[in-house]
């Protein structure tokens, strides 16, 4: 799909030092999970996050997965989450056996409403159904109400499990997303941020949970000099060679965070004057600018203007469509009134990756 555009939604950049990077652990002989880079990186997380363990993992739909497990979710659990996200979000609650609860978002942040979380909480007390977590999503980079719904949790008794995947950078009132939860996630696939082609990572609030993960995460391999289990595992470990690639492109992250800000206020100033609106957040909410969102209310529906911006082979997307309205969630509770529908069909994800150009940006706000 990304090939066939001359623009893609969002592109990887590959600098002479992330090859020189992932050349010297190919060099070291680790070619295999596990590894020093892998250690680099997870070392590189956690000073990043301040937060006192990171697990570098195979993919964020992994780290997500071990979180659901480490916080005790299984058959018959109940786990909240935002309605507008991706469905890796959900997977895992249902890898586990466990039911998801979906939330509606807001359209501030366009993450989960604290008011239908509060709503929920309570209708679900009244029937005598306690879930066990929920899954705030900080969607294409923007940061959900986090405390609010923190404390909501809390006062439930619910494990926060925070869906960073998009959002490594961004930040609420100076903190960074990812952690203010028991758990935070990220992900490195190869739109994201920063990536290492796949991968991602579990941060813990509680670094006692760390041997555990590394258990699950490498098949449940018990301590022994043979092969011995009692417990089921996962192929979770990243490899070193990937996490090579991360360390590397963590070291720019600033960088790049800045870049990405840049596109965004290009694309404030080019929106001037159009039919549409960059979707724009009150400042206490730093994005990480992954992707940008353009409002279009003009003659031109947002299908039509992705059409057409496909026709010339620039890649925008529609937002997610509510996952509570597709076949494969649509038994699930639901709680909201059908606000992301809304999003659904007005809104634009607009191309963000780094190397966007100014000609690009102009040709968009001619379309608008
Ligand atoms: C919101 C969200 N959650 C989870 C994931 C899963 O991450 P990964 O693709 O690394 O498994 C993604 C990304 O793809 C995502 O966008």
């Amino acid at each position: 799909m990304m090939k066939s555009f001359k623009v893609p939604l969002h592109a990887p950049v590959v600098t002479e030092e992330d090859m020189k990077a992932v050349a010297d652990a190919m060099q070291t002989g680790w070619i295999a999970p596990g590894g020093p880079y892998v250690e680099y990186f997870e070392e590189e997380l956690k000073r990043f996050s301040g937060m006192p363990s990171v697990v570098a993992l195979s993919s964020g739909t992994a780290a997500l997965h071990l979180a659901l497990k480490a916080a005790g979710v299984g058959r018959g659990d109940y786990v909240i989450v935002p309605t507008h996200t991706y469905v890796a979000t959900v997977s895992p609650i249902m890898y586990q056996g466990a039911s998801p609860v979906f939330i509606e978002s807001e359209p501030e942040t366009l993450n989960m409403s604290p008011e239908y979380l509060t709503k929920a909480l309570e209708t679900l007390s009244r029937k005598g159904i306690r879930p066990k977590a929920v899954i705030p999503v900080h969607i294409y980079g923007f940061p959900a109400k986090i405390k609010e719904i923190v404390s909501i949790a809390k006062r439930y008794g619910l494990v926060v499990i925070e869906d960073a995947a998009e959002a490594l950078g961004a930040e609420y009132e100076g903190q960074p997303v990812g952690t203010f939860g028991d758990f935070g996630v990220f992900s490195f696939n190869g739109n994201k941020i920063i990536t290492t082609s796949g991968g991602g990572a579990l941060l813990l609030k509680n670094p006692a949970l760390e041997p555990k993960i590394r258990f699950w995460a490498s098949h449940a391999k018990e301590n022994k000099p043979w092969f011995y289990h009692t417990d089921t595992g996962y192929n979770y470990q990243m490899s070193n060679i990937l996490a090579a690639l991360g360390w590397s492109q963590m070291q720019r992250l600033q960088e790049i965070l800045r870049k990405k800000k840049e596109i965004y206020t290009l694309y404030n100033i080019y929106m001037q004057n159009t039919t549409c609106k960059l979707h724009i957040l009150p400042g206490k909410f730093q994005a990480n600018y992954w992707l940008n969102i353009a409002w279009c209310e003009g003659k031109k529906s947002a299908r039509e203007i992705i059409k057409i911006l496909h026709e010339e082979k620039v890649e925008a997307r529609h937002l997610w469509f509510p996952l509570h309205l597709m076949p494969v969630f649509s038994k699930y509770m639901y709680f909201g009134n059908s606000e992301t529908q809304e999003f659904f069909y007005r809104g634009i994800l607009l191309p963000s990756g780094l190397n966007i150009v100014k000609e690009t940006l102009l040709f968009i706000k001619r379309i608008f």
